[in-house]
């Protein structure tokens, strides 16, 4: 008796770890719908990650190079499937509000990763780990984990600069379009997009000798994305934060790349591009990111009043449908 109720409370103990990557979401209008979501796995401790130790949805999938990167999937597979690339610091934790509605999980194959230096992938600090072609991989080592046949790619902030490393290295009919949402298109135009307020905040974000100055600068920075976000929230930015190393932010923030390729999609018209910009953002510059892909012939641009730089997150409803509709028209 004892035995097996010791051998049952393991077996609970290990459940969360051995669930089927199916779940039942309760929909807007009550009804419950199966969808698909990742089992949840162990992230264990290395010197790779700085030490993270938790449990999360989702996959490892090995890089080139061999780092690590932390993916998950979410949605419906008959969708289209659209690849979320998050911006600075915040790992992919950033698009939890778009992960957990019905109404995208629905309409879409979601899939998000935490770039490396983030979250939960390896965070490496060497200069040879965050060449363009580096980070190229990582892309390719999610899109075939999940098997993605000509995704749809969506970079946040500094985000967007990942979809010019992928076009560096691959023909633009390797993805089905961009989607820009309040973007950086490349690392060379970084410092014209990037607000006067956010690009103060960087010195103090790459300092090692002032603890003080960096928690200030990094708080500032979570509330230039917006000013009012729900706690708990609010706190997981902060800790994605804390969970890279500041070399690693260092090496981010001073990274180049080539934008032939990216540029050349666009004014070759292979690729549509719909570039969404916060009209309250305090974060990036809406003309200065426009400026930095001169030429681009299937470009939508959209401009969601009252928005912040987390733009879904001050204005869900308008950009869900927004990106939504443009991609059915795009697929
Ligand atoms: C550390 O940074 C804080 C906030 O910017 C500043 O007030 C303080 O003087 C700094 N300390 C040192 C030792 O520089
Ligand atoms: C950038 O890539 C293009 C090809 O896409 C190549 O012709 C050019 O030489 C590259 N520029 C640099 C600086 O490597």
């Amino acid at each position: 008796m004892l035995f097996s109720l010791k051998s049952l409370s393991s077996a609970m103990a290990l459940l969360p770890l051995v669930v089927a990557n199916i779940q039942d979401i309760q929909t807007r209008d009550n009804t419950i719908e199966r969808r698909l979501v990742e089992p949840v796995i162990a992230i264990n401790p290395t010197d790779a990650n700085f030490g993270i130790s938790a449990v999360a949805p989702g996959r490892f999938v090995t890089s080139a190079d061999g780092t690590k990167i932390f993916a998950e999937a979410r949605g419906n597979p008959s969708k289209p499937a659209i690849v979320f690339i998050h911006g600075f610091g915040i790992g992919a934790m950033a698009f939890n509000e778009i992960f957990d509605d019905p109404d995208w999980l629905s309409q879409a194959y979601m899939v998000r990763y935490d770039t490396r230096g983030h979250g939960r992938s390896d965070k490496p600090t060497t200069a040879a780990a965050w060449v363009s072609q580096r980070l190229a991989e990582d892309f390719d080592a999610v899109v075939q984990s999940y098997n993605l046949n000509k995704p749809f790619v969506l970079g946040w902030s500094i985000g967007g600069t990942h979809i010019a490393d992928i076009l560096s290295f691959h023909p633009p009919s390797y993805i089905s379009g961009i989607i820009y949402d309040a973007a950086v298109p490349d690392t060379a135009s970084l410092f014209n997009v990037g607000a006067p307020g956010a690009i103060a905040l960087v010195p103090s974000l790459i300092q090692t000798t002032n603890v003080t100055q960096f928690q200030e600068a990094y708080i500032d920075f979570i509330n230039l994305c917006h000013p009012a976000l729900e706690w708990n929230f609010y706190l997981a930015c902060l800790g994605d934060g804390v969970v890279q190393p500041r070399a690693a932010t260092a090496l981010l923030l001073a990274r180049t790349q080539n934008s032939t390729g990216l540029l050349q999609a666009g004014t070759s018209g292979a690729l549509p591009l719909l570039a969404i910009f916060g009209a309250d953002d305090k974060v990036v510059i809406k003309q200065a990111s426009l400026d930095a892909i001169p030429g681009w012939q299937r470009l939508t641009v959209v401009t969601l009043p009252d928005a912040e730089h987390f733009t879904w997150i001050s204005r869900p409803v308008l950009f869900r449908t927004t990106v939504l509709q443009w991609i059915s028209q795009n697929a």
